[in-house]
């Protein structure tokens, strides 16, 4: 059984169809045309074998490494030339099937190539079925930093189905898990009591799971259609980066691939927990955010076997020494950074966020220290 929501965003709207099951799956996606002529799909190796039958000789077929490093000019110039060299036209297709990294390169493939094709989403990972599929963000690093060259380019579908996150390493499910704790942290209290409620964490087979999935994808879609290109002076999209300028700074500072993005969210969103208390001690107007939400905050994050602190082991490792001039630095030099003011999101309760500029940077200063120990 199949269902069905949209992005809506005018003539850019958009379904997202969400599958139990391959089979499912793969009805769904040839009702939009599918592995047909005129068609590239991408794919790093994994999802390649795990989560792809088989790829008609007609459709052009470029695979990948796992792994960020995959998000880089080479690749995309790789997908330009492939597509060019087997003649697909300004009517033809491009699936990404994979992570957000596989998503994010492939969007942007798609979005450049003779100027924009179509463009369809097959997520595989937790993180990207929840997030990185919906909301058009496309993009490649470069040795600046993380994401730094990209476009907004919708796709026309995305294709969710649960069964694909069967393969999926527990360490990745988890990651993902970060993204949905933090929906229902900046928009939706039910769903952050649904998530604290459930007796076991949830997993690929959990009958919660899709409704769950479903529901992140609706906030998002509703979150997107506001503030489509994150231009809204406060709030909007912004607001999806809860916890996301202390992840940043984590991953920066302990080197890409240290820690897994959703890991490095989990410690961020503790801290965002924390400074949403700070600023409800201060009396910031709002904010009523008190240190049992930052406790539910952290037993939440804990129960989805995900870091809450800069001590915590991560993949098995003891937890790596971050410096904490580094961190302020790198916190100071992220993209989302305006006029040179850090601006965080807060949380004035569980359920309701709201960006913050200028957040007094010894606060920011104490929350790296206690998280150290
Ligand atoms: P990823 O794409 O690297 O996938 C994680 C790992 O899981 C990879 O090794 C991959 O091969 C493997 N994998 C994927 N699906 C699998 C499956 N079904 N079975 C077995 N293995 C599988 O990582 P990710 O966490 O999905 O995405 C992270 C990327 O997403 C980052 O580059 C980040 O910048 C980007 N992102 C983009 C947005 C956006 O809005 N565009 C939002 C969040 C994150
Ligand atoms: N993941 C943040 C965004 O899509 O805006």
């Amino acid at each position: 059984m199949s269902e069905q929501l949209t992005v809506e965003l005018g003539e850019r709207s958009y379904p997202i169809i969400i599958t139990a099951t391959r089979d499912e799956h793969d009805i769904a996606l040839n009702k939009y045309g599918g592995m047909v002529r005129n068609t590239a799909v991408i794919y790093d190796h994994n999802t390649f074998k795990n989560c792809l039958n088989r790829v008609p000789d007609q459709v052009v077929s470029i695979g990948f490494s796992p792994g960020e490093q995959t998000k880089c000019f080479t690749n995309l110039q790789r997908i330009m030339d492939e597509m060019a060299e087997a003649r697909i036209d300004r009517g033809g297709k491009l699936i990404a099937l994979g992570g957000g990294v596989i998503g994010d390169l492939g969007g942007f493939a798609a979005a450049s190539y003779l100027r924009g094709i179509d463009f369809f989403q097959v997520p595989t990972t937790l993180l990207a079925m929840v997030d990185s599929s919906v909301g058009g963000k496309t993009g490649i690093n470069i040795a600046a930093g993380k994401n730094l060259v990209g476009a907004f380019w919708q796709p026309q579908a995305v294709f969710i189905c649960t069964e694909f996150l069967k393969t999926l390493p527990p360490r990745e499910f988890a990651a993902g898990m970060a993204e949905i704790i933090k929906y229902g942290m900046l928009y939706d209290r039910a769903l952050f009591d649904q998530l604290a409620a459930l007796e076991e964490p949830l997993s690929w087979e959990h009958p919660a799971l899709p409704g769950i999935i479903r529901r992140c994808c609706e906030i998002k879609a509703e979150v997107v259609k506001a503030d489509e290109k994150e231009t809204a002076a406060s709030g909007g999209r912004a607001l999806l980066n809860l916890g996301h300028t202390f992840a940043h700074a984590i991953e920066n500072v302990a080197g890409y691939g240290t820690y897994l993005h959703g890991e490095a969210v989990g410690i961020g969103l503790v801290l965002a927990a924390e400074l949403s208390v700070r600023l409800s001690d201060d009396g910031a107007i709002g904010f009523d955010f008190t240190a049992e939400d930052a406790a539910a905050v952290r037993k939440l994050v804990a129960a989805n076997g995900l870091p809450t602190s800069l001590r915590d082991p991560i993949g098995g490792q003891a937890a790596p020494a971050l410096d904490l001039e580094k961190l302020l630095d790198a916190m100071r030099r992220d993209k989302k950074v305006r006029s040179g003011r850090l601006r965080f999101v807060a949380m004035e309760e569980i359920g309701r966020a709201v960006t913050v500029a200028d957040v007094d940077e010894s606060w920011i200063r104490e929350l790296w220290t206690a998280s150290r120990g």
